[in-house]
């Protein structure tokens, strides 16, 4: 599974990018563990060149060129989570004993690196700390919301969106973060670990002292409150009141307290939709910004949480909070249509649900909510910066948050539905009811964890559609043909139909990509489902398909007899028409 590391692989928006590092080679179902195996070693290699980057990520053009608190401190945490974790048991810095191991030898220059990165990385901030800067003084503590500074340690003086209050919670959080590694291993030496300890004590004060204040957001263009911010500020006080409850218990019992009261504070950006609760990521806007609310903030802000975090209670606000599922599924469908990338990514059909007044949350005409599409997405639709554009950071940040969610439910043994049944029914394309699925009690658990990782997988498919179409040297191809569907079969209300097949465009026998038909032409008299809109069949000699019943209650049902054939043998045009068959 892609981790944190290649949300560090490139900031560049993904409209840019002639072609996408993170495609991987296309299987069908038969062969999607050779793919997964693919995308694996493909992850193995990248490994090194993601974390060269992370140690070199600035550019000049735009100018980028400053010390950014977030985006450091940020860096800084992503530099441990490519290490083996403390509780591995694996020495920090790792040594380079088993020398000719390439793993071992990445790892040990990787944990030198990390721990030579982190001596000068506090040694900086505890200078820009206490700077004088526009936002205020170490003295008055304000100071320390200062988002960003000149390369060579000066105060930025230019006009700026500030202050950004996430930077000193991030920054605390990666330090103690640091302080956990390096001690684990007994590895640290005194005074970077006193100089270390102040630094993050001042974040912490800072940050139980303007928890409420208002911000600018991690994007840097809403003033007010903003939910990353919210969620940074939980995660620095709840584990700052870990870290100092033998160092200071006084101080620990205060940013406990302070961690509570923001914690609770987070549930007032929770508002009720037709899919559950979701997050509306600006609250409080001071500075006149419209939005909608649905940005990408929301998803990135549970990548806060630790990754050892096994919890989905919906006020914690993790990667499997039902919370966080439904806030991610909003946040996806307000990307609908929006970007040319995503075009072959939304079926024919899908498009009929999801219009653009997702959005705003248009009740789907039918009762399962439309199905959820992986999408490339950017920050939130109403982007213009650089024209807006779908983005890697936030686009894996989505695949991460359900890989995420994946592990804690792996760890659980159960997924709890509750309040997130929607999101579950729009992912696994079928009515799922509130309640606990157990791991092995019946498939449903199965079912659902590998829709959530197959979705997560899809998010970093290239999508192109013409590479389903491509042909071998020397072989046939006997055409692609625009076909229209039509089967005449009795219904009860809350059935739908479908149309699975061998065909990419039928979803290849896999029920959560196969094609919706449509009850619009319905009549008692005339009882047909049909594919409203013609599906491009393509195959060399012909395909298999059958239609298929999902009954009320999710159970499917699939038409008898033998697979039906379609010979696709000329370019063209034409309309199915069949009887289901009951055998
Ligand atoms: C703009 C981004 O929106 C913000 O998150 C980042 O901190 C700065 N650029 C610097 O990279």
């Amino acid at each position: 599974m892609p981790p944190l590391y290649q949300l560090l692989v490139s900031l560049l928006p993904l409209a840019r990018s002639p072609a996408s590092p993170l495609q991987h080679p296309k299987g069908d179902h038969a062969s999607a563990s050779r793919s997964y195996g693919e995308l694996d070693s493909w992850i193995e290699r990248q490994k090194e060149v993601a974390a060269e980057r992370a140690f070199a990520n600035i550019g000049k053009d735009p100018n980028y060129y400053y010390t950014w608190t977030r985006d450091a401190a940020l860096t800084a945490s992503g530099l441990l989570s490519l290490l083996p974790s403390p509780s591995s048991g694996t020495p920090f810095p790792v040594s380079p004993s088993s020398g000719d191991d390439p793993d071992t030898r990445f790892y040990s220059s990787l944990s030198n690196r990390t721990l030579s990165f982190f001596a000068d990385y506090i040694d900086a901030q505890t200078k820009l700390q206490h700077l004088d800067n526009p936002s205020g003084t170490y003295e008055d503590l304000e100071g320390l919301g200062e988002p960003k500074f000149e390369a060579d340690g000066a105060a930025f003086t230019g006009d700026w969106g500030r202050p950004q209050r996430d930077g000193p919670a991030l920054r605390a959080s990666a330090v103690m973060r640091f302080l956990h590694h390096a001690t684990a291993q007994d590895d640290l030496d005194d005074r970077l670990r006193a100089k270390a300890v102040r630094l993050v004590q001042a974040d912490l004060d800072y940050t139980a002292k303007f928890w409420n204040h208002t911000t600018f957001d991690l994007w840097e263009e809403v003033r007010g409150s903003s939910f990353f911010t919210t969620v940074a500020q939980v995660r620095a006080l709840s584990l700052g009141a870990q870290v100092f409850a033998s160092l200071d218990p006084q101080k620990s019992e205060r940013y406990r307290t302070a961690a509570r009261k923001v914690l609770c504070f987070a549930q007032e950006y929770l508002e009720n939709g037709v899919e559950g609760k979701w997050v509306r990521s600006n609250i409080n806007v001071e500075n006149g910004v419209e939005r909608s609310g649905l940005d990408a903030n929301s998803l990135l802000a549970t990548l806060l949480s630790s990754p050892a975090s096994s919890s989905c209670a919906a006020h914690l606000f993790t990667p499997c909070s039902p919370t966080s599922l439904t806030s991610l599924s909003a946040v996806l469908r307000s990307f609908t249509s929006l970007y040319p990338i995503n075009r072959p990514r939304v079926s024919r059909l899908s498009r009929l649900f999801t219009s653009e007044q997702q959005t705003t949350f248009a009740t789907p005409p039918s009762f399962v909510p439309a199905p959820l599409r992986p999408l490339a997405i950017g920050r939130y639709r109403e982007d213009v910066y650089y024209g807006g554009n779908p983005w890697y950071l936030t686009t894996l940040a989505a695949a991460e948050q359900l890989y995420r969610a994946v592990i804690a439910w792996e760890k659980n043994g159960k997924i709890v539905v509750n309040g997130d049944a929607k999101f579950w029914g729009a992912l696994l394309e079928r009515q799922v009811s509130e309640g606990s699925y157990e791991r092995r009690t019946e498939g449903t658990f199965e079912a659902m964890v590998n829709a959530a990782k197959g979705f997560a997988d899809g998010l970093q498919e290239d999508e192109d559609s013409s590479a389903e179409l491509e042909c071998p040297d020397g072989s046939e191809y006997n055409g692609t043909m625009s076909v229209g569907f039509e089967v005449e079969v009795k219904t009860e209300w809350g059935e739908s139909i479908l149309l699975a097949g061998s065909s990419p465009s039928l979803g290849r026998w896999n029920l959560a990509h196969a094609v919706w038909l449509s009850a619009a032409e319905y009549t008692e008299e005339n009882p047909v489902w049909n594919t409203k809109q013609k599906v491009e069949v393509e195959g060399r000699r012909g395909i298999e398909y059958k239609f298929v019943k999902l009954e009320a209650d999710g159970t499917v049902v699939w038409e008898g007899g033998k697979n039906r054939i379609l010979y696709t043998s000329s370019d063209g045009e034409r309309v199915v028409r069949a009887e289901w068959n009951g055998a």
